[in-house]
């Protein structure tokens, strides 16, 4: 976090922040998740509120305290997420999904718990795909210079490299925004470290170097107060 006093430059401003993974219930009692820890969306949420600003936690699914002075929002699925972002997102100055939502769900939710077959089989599960929050927010967003932000995790591919997939998946989903980690060299759940590139939607782009989830709240912030300026 920021030594000393940290400037109020947040101050007036509404920022909605999501964090966590959802689960996509099979039954009541068994769900397909992800392992989203919530970390750096809540470090956001910290960061935002120290700096002044009035901060709405939309929390999917995390084992974490509700930061002081935030106004924390819980879900467990895609569906509740998008519901619970899209309307706190109405009259926001800023959205930034830092939630990993599943991209499917099972086609059918069943009331009952499903029972094993006697015959040993296996149940087939059918999925759907959830809807694109980021998408949407972007695509919906309130005239007055809102600033939506995305994340990516990447792994290079035959295709192209990590920066070359975040530019085309930023230009996809139409963000401002988005906060791309690469994760070739083996995944960062549940870390509190962090190491990223902010891409903007220029294509040019802040590399934030290795350290805190909070020090990278800060560096998404400060990139967010920049767009504000630009409008
Ligand atoms: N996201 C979202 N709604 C979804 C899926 C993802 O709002 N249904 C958001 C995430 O919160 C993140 C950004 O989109 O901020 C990128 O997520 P990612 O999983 O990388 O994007 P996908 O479009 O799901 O692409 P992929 O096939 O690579 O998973
Ligand atoms: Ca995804």
């Amino acid at each position: 976090e920021r030594d000393g006093e940290t400037a109020q430059d947040l101050e007036g401003r509404h920022v909605v922040v999501s964090a966590g993974g959802t689960r996509e219930y099979l039954d009541p009692v068994r769900f397909l998740g992800n392992r989203s820890s919530g970390l750096q969306g809540y470090a956001l949420a910290r960061a935002a509120a120290s700096r002044g600003a009035k901060v709405t936690l939309v929390a999917a699914n995390t084992a974490l305290a509700d930061p002081a002075g935030v106004d924390v929002v819980r879900v467990e699925t895609t569906a509740e997420l998008r519901e619970a972002v899209l309307g706190a997102a109405a009259g926001a100055d800023a959205v930034v999904m830092a939630a990993a939502p599943a991209d499917f769900r099972p086609l059918n939710r069943s009331d009952a718990k499903i029972k094993k077959a006697e015959d040993g089989s296996a149940p087939a599960i059918e999925l759907e795909q959830n809807p694109d929050i980021l998408r949407e927010l972007a695509a919906e967003r309130p005239a007055g210079g809102q600033v939506v932000v995305g994340f990516a995790a990447e792994t290079g591919d035959a295709t192209g490299s990590v920066l070359d997939l975040a530019r085309a998946k930023l230009a996809r989903k139409g963000c401002d925004l988005l906060v791309v980690n690469d994760v070739s060299g083996g995944a960062v759940f549940g870390s509190p470290d962090n190491e990223a590139v902010i891409l903007e939607s220029d294509g040019s782009y802040v590399e934030v170097p290795h350290g805190s989830k909070g020090a990278l709240a800060h560096a998404i912030w400060d990139r967010v107060a920049a767009c504000w300026r630009a409008v």
